[in-house]
């Protein structure tokens, strides 16, 4: 074994030991009251978190309290979702970009899923924890580099976990290529990418109501319109999803 290979593991290991004390802390002094339901609140009501309302809705131990979003249309297809499962309608905040501000200020939501266009995740998951709750990010989380690190910091302040929620990342095989670059399989990683590198064409570009499948139209037409789904530039043309596959390594 090179002594460069043990130097890297020492490293490692300091730096694993490094995240495991910083985690404990965090986790210490986050120690919430065991209850007997979950209150969640949902911040963009769009065709991502209908999944989760399904979800959720379905539970006997979790209760959606409120849901923050400006749009009737988005607020609208959201009821349906209360209806089909029979649960009491949540709070509505529609006023506007600024109106999950007061859905994070209720008591009585422990935590909250963030399904708004990407570029409100940061600005809502650090809102979220500094109001005490625990946001869950429908994902990427952050566009730039400092507003990352503007969420860690938050996190390691606020002592408030935080969950990424790119499925993906968490696949079977996905995690094992993790496993794998953490024992070390492919020396040192100087370069990660990441990306939905397949045709999705249909989800990408669509006519601004139908999320899936319903038109390959360029231009104006393109995800923008749809507006949670990623476009940053409105190019059309950028790597969408950079996130996908490479969250839990950051
Ligand atoms: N993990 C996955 O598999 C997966 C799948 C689809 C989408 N997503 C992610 O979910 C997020 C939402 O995508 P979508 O398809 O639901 O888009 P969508 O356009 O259907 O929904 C986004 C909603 O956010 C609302 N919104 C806009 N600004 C807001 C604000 N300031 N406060 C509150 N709400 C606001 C919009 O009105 C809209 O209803 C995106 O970040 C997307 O990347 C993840």
């Amino acid at each position: 074994m090179s002594a460069s290979f043990n130097r890297r593991n020492f490293i490692k290991t300091s730096a694993l030991t490094g995240a495991a004390v910083t985690l404990t802390n965090s986790i210490k002094a986050f120690a919430p009251a065991k209850k007997d339901k979950v209150r969640m609140g949902i911040i963009g009501a769009g065709f991502r978190s209908h999944e989760h309302m399904g979800n959720f809705l379905q539970r006997e131990d979790v209760e959606i309290i409120a849901i923050a979003d400006p749009q009737q249309r988005s607020v609208d297809e959201a009821m349906e979702v209360f209806k089909k499962y029979n649960r009491p309608q949540p709070v509505i905040y529609r006023n506007g970009n600024e109106d999950y501000k007061n859905l994070l200020k209720r008591d009585d939501v422990d935590a909250v899923i963030i399904c708004s266009p990407w570029e409100w995740h940061s600005i809502q998951a650090i809102d979220a924890m500094k109001a005490g709750k625990i946001p869950g990010v429908e994902v990427c989380g952050a566009i730039k580099l400092q507003e990352c690190w503007d969420v860690v910091n938050t996190s390691e302040k606020t002592g408030i976990p935080l969950m990424m929620m790119e499925n993906v990342c968490y696949r079977r095989d996905v995690m094992a290529v993790l496993n794998m670059t953490r024992q070390g399989m492919f020396g040192e990683l100087i370069h990660g990418q990441g990306g939905y590198e397949h045709d999705l064409r249909g989800v990408f570009f669509n006519d601004g109501v139908t999320a899936y499948d319903s038109g390959v139209e360029f231009g104006k037409m393109h995800t923008a319109k749809h507006n949670g789904v990623p476009s940053i530039t409105g190019t059309g043309t950028e790597n969408f999803i950079p996130h996908m596959v490479l969250g839990p390594w950051r």
